[in-house]
This record gives structure tokens, sequence and C-alpha cells, in this order.
């Protein structure tokens, strides 16, 4: 039996067309200013022959090539996205044929914006319990299926794109890089973001959503820190869901960061990628070599649901 896991490396994807804002307001009724000082966001890619599986395949690969481990060492793949149309085969199978991994545990997990957190945990999890040695956990979503593009309030907000991680038991004696999860949810407010029936549409009550975010969410975020036995003073970095910078900012004015602490704004640039946002973040720090390696990153997702999850990583 393992002590625990650690994220060995990490792959992201992302379609090559970019859609800025002004795009958008050509044919909304919406313009760059507003999603800019309301958002934060200035652009997001969307995918057009791409699937969710068929950028999770490609995060995925980068992932595990970056890890020098083979498709033969992965015994689980684990997808959180809320946006896969086809419900059978999933897309964890779709991932793990595309690559040549033989006979993994492979299923997908939908907790919308907090998926990748959830997912993570659940793979650390099966690594204690002995079930797994080497996982895939992946964050992947083709939003734009489901994005009504003739609804300024959703249409500006989304975006399509792929985080992944390689997970490893770490070896004996030392120290696990995947901290204890703090996952959590609030039922009663679940109707304020549906993605409903055949055909569906994103709708949200943004304000809702909005000030559940930045008046319910920064204790737990402290208390996934503490669960760690680390303070938040101490993180590198902070790598939040990417929906809005009005909302990052007001958990990190509550939790006490370092000034000189990293906090992920990848929304910028990609806009709210559901549950890949989380993981697509992070691995853009690691590539950018923005975190040390062993440093302590915060992650935490919250969304549709309404859920939350978060756990203290130490970047690869
Ligand atoms: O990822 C899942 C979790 N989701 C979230 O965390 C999202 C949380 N919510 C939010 O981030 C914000 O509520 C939004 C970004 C969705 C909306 O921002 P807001 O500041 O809450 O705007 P609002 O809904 O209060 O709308 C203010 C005004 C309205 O006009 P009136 O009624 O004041 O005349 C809207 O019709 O802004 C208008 N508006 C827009 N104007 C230009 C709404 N969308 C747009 C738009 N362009 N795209």
């Amino acid at each position: 039996m393992t002590a625990g896991s650690r994220i060995v490396a990490m792959g992201h994807y992302q379609p090559s067309r970019v859609v800025t804002n002004d795009d958008l307001a050509s044919t909304l009724d919406t313009n760059d200013a507003w999603v800019r000082d309301r958002v934060g966001i200035a652009e997001r890619r969307v995918a057009d022959g791409e699937s969710v599986a068929d950028m999770a395949t490609f995060a995925a690969e980068k992932a595990l090539a970056a890890s020098g481990l083979s498709a033969a060492d992965i015994d689980l793949v684990v997808v959180a996205t809320c946006s896969a149309i086809d419900r059978c085969p999933n897309v964890a199978t779709r991932v793990a044929a595309r690559l040549g991994i033989v006979a993994p545990g492979a299923y997908d997990l939908n907790t919308a914006c907090s998926g990748f957190s959830y997912a993570l945990a659940s793979a650390d999890h099966a690594i204690r319990a002995g079930a797994s040695r080497h996982a895939l956990v992946i964050g992947s979503e083709k939003l734009s299926d489901i994005t009504d593009w003739t609804d300024r309030t959703t249409a500006v907000l989304f975006g399509d794109g792929a985080g992944a991680a390689v997970l490893s038991a770490v070896p004996d004696g030392e120290r696990p890089g995947v901290g204890p999860v703090l996952w959590g949810s609030a039922p009663d407010k679940g109707d304020a973001l549906k993605i409903e029936g055949w055909q569906p549409y994103i709708k949200q009550v943004g304000q809702v959503v909005f000030r559940w975010a930045t008046t319910e969410l920064a204790p737990f975020a402290i208390e996934v820190c503490k669960r760690a036995g680390v303070e938040p003073s101490e993180l590198a970095a902070f790598v939040p869901h990417q929906a809005n910078t009005r909302i990052i900012d007001g958990i990190v004015k509550r939790i006490g960061l370092n000034p000189d602490a990293i906090v992920a704004k990848d929304l910028v640039e990609s806009g709210n990628t559901s549950a890949a946002s989380v993981p697509l973040a992070l691995s853009k720090l690691i590539e950018r070599r923005e975190v040390p390696s062993g440093a302590p990153v915060l992650l935490f997702g919250f969304g549709g649901g309404l859920t939350y999850a978060g756990q203290v990583v130490r970047c690869p």
C-alpha cells in the first residue's frame, strides 16, 4: 500500500480557432469593454472538428510523453466533463483506445466546473486503496456544443479545451504530492446553473452563482490548506476555476496568499472551460516553469451543481 500519489506530469490542448470579444460583438449585443470589465475574458478557443474525446486524448498524450511512462503503465483513466455528447462508450475508454492503454479502469465523472478536483481526488483514492498505480486524470470540455450563441449572457463566457495529469503512487518513504480533498456542494442552489434536457444549452442565473462564489467559497479554500498542513501564505500558486476575474480576486483577498504567489488567470485567453479550466491553467504554469518543482499549489474548482472541490498539490 502506498502513502499516496503525486502529479508526475501535465499536458493540455486547445483548439486553434481564436474567438475574440469583438468577433462575438459582430453578431451579439455585447462589447469588448463589458466582457473584460465584468468577466475578465479577452478571447476564447472554439473547437471546429475536435470532440471532447479528441481534446482529452491530445492533452493526455502530451502528459504521458512528459511523464516518461508509457501507455502500458497506465491502469486507470478518469475524465471529468459535462459536455460529452455520446453517453457510451464513455470518453475515458475512447481516450484509452486511442492511446493504446490496455484494460484500464475507465470512467467519466460529471461535477461540471469542479470536475478536475473531484477526478484527481477519486484517482488519488484509487491509488491509496491499491486499485491503481499510474492514472491519467483529464478535464475536457467542448462547451461550444452546448452554448446558445444568440444569448449574450452566456455566449461570451465559455471556451473549449482540455488538460491532463499523470498521477503515480509515491515510492515508499516519500511524501504524497496530492493533499486531502475537501469536496462538497450546495444542492439547494443547483438550479442556478443548468444543462438540461435533450440538445441542451447552458443556462445560468449568473448573479446567484457569483454571490455564492464570492461569499461562501473562501473558507473552503482555507480549509483545503489546513487539511494539507500548509498555510495559505506558503502557497507558490493558486489555480482556481477560471469563471470570472472578479470572483478569483474576491477569493484571493480573503485567503491570505503571499503577494508573490502566482494566481492563475488563464480565462483572459481561454474563457471558462468548466472541468478543463484548472488542469489547463496548471499545465500552462508548469510549461512556462512559473512554479518550482515541489512547491505547493492550491487547486480549487467550483460551479454547476452547485459543487466545489479542492486540494493542495506539489508541482511536478
Ligand atoms: O463556471 C460555472 C460557474 N459560473 C460562474 O462562476 C459565473 C458567476 N457569475 C458571473 O461571473 C457573473 O454573474 C456574469 C459574468 C455571468 C454576469 O456578470 P454580472 O455583473 O453579474 O452581470 P448581470 O447579470 O448583473 O448583468 C448586468 C447587465 C444587465 O443589463 P441591465 O439589466 O442592467 O440593463 C445584462 O443584461 O449587463 C447586461 N449583460 C451584458 N451586457 C453586455 C449581460 N451580459 C452582457 C453582455 N454584454 N455579454
